[in-house]
């Protein structure tokens, strides 16, 4: 019985892994999201109902974005802690790796 079993875990293993060969082929064929695109996407959804699409919407006396001058150390401070009628984004944004995209981000809306 044992044997059995083992057997059969070896043919399963082979049909998953050796049977095709292609495993990272078809990891390849699924784009992931690039940096960019997901700076995008978390603008759209976290900040474009104030700043807009473009970053100069200015709602609820939002900052123009394509004129702002802040470093990239600046800006995270306002993202963390927020400023004024700017809500903290921290908790939203979830990680340091989204701020920095959505950083990137904004800054490509400069001119
Ligand atoms: C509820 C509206 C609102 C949302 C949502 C919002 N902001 Fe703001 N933001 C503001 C306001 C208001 C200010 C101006 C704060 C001040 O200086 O009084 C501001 C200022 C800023 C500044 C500073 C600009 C400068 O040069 O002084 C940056 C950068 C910024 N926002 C980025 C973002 C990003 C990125 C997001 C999304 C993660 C976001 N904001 C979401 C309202 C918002």
């Amino acid at each position: 019985m044992v044997l059995t079993r083992f057997l059969l875990f070896l043919f399963v293993l082979c049909l998953g892994s050796c049977g095709t060969g292609n495993a990272s082929k078809n990891e390849e064929a699924l784009p992931s999201e690039t940096p960019a695109e997901k700076g995008a996407s978390l603008y759209t959804v976290n900040c474009a109902s104030c700043h807009g699409e473009d970053g100069k919407l200015g709602a609820s006396g939002a900052k123009d974005l394509t004129l702002s001058k802040l470093s990239d150390n600046q800006i995270k401070t306002i993202l963390k802690k927020g400023k004024n009628a700017m809500p903290p984004m921290a908790d939203i944004l979830e990680n340091n790796e989204n701020i920095d995209v959505v950083i990137q981000h904004i800054k490509s809306l400069r001119k």
